[in-house]
């Protein structure tokens, strides 16, 4: 046979490739993203370093600024996706859910918090 079909392999291995980046860029985000594979170590840096300004570096919340999120009842009854979706958009004052009458900023202000940076601070939360 003069067919030695020497392509085949290289063409598997570009699928390979492509499905690899494809996971990686359209993976996050989804509903159930966060609880499979929460990194709380990078959750805790987030919270330390973005959250911590206005709600406590022990989460104790900070008056004037934010509020307690240690056994908070909304953390607890808000499902993942939604924790998600409130990070994004925080919480304004003319928020009629707003209890404070105090702006929550959009990802608490930090622009370059990621899908994964919010769904891990999440999980982090969670275990206060
Ligand atoms: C600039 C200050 C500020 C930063 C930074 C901030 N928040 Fe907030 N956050 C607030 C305020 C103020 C409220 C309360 C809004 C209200 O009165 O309902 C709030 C409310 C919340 C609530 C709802 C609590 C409840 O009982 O209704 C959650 C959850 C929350 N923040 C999470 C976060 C997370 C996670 C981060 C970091 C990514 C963050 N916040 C960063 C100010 C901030």
């Amino acid at each position: 046979m003069s067919n030695r079909n020497s392509s085949l392999p290289i063409l598997a291995l570009g699928l390979t490739a492509a499905l690899a980046v494809l996971a990686a860029c359209g993976g996050g985000g989804e509903a159930g993203s966060a609880a499979g594979g929460a990194d709380l170590a990078n959750g805790e840096k987030v919270y330390k370093q973005t959250c911590a300004t206005c709600h406590g570096q022990d989460a104790n919340g900070l008056p004037n600024l934010g509020k307690g999120l240690r056994d908070n009842a909304f953390v607890r009854d808000t499902n993942d996706a939604r924790m998600i979706e409130f990070i994004k958009v925080g919480r304004k004052a003319s928020d009629p859910m707003n209890t404070t009458g105090i702006d929550m900023p959009p990802k608490g202000g930090n622009p370059a918090m990621t899908e994964k940076d919010m769904a891990d601070v999440t999980a982090y939360l969670r275990t206060l």
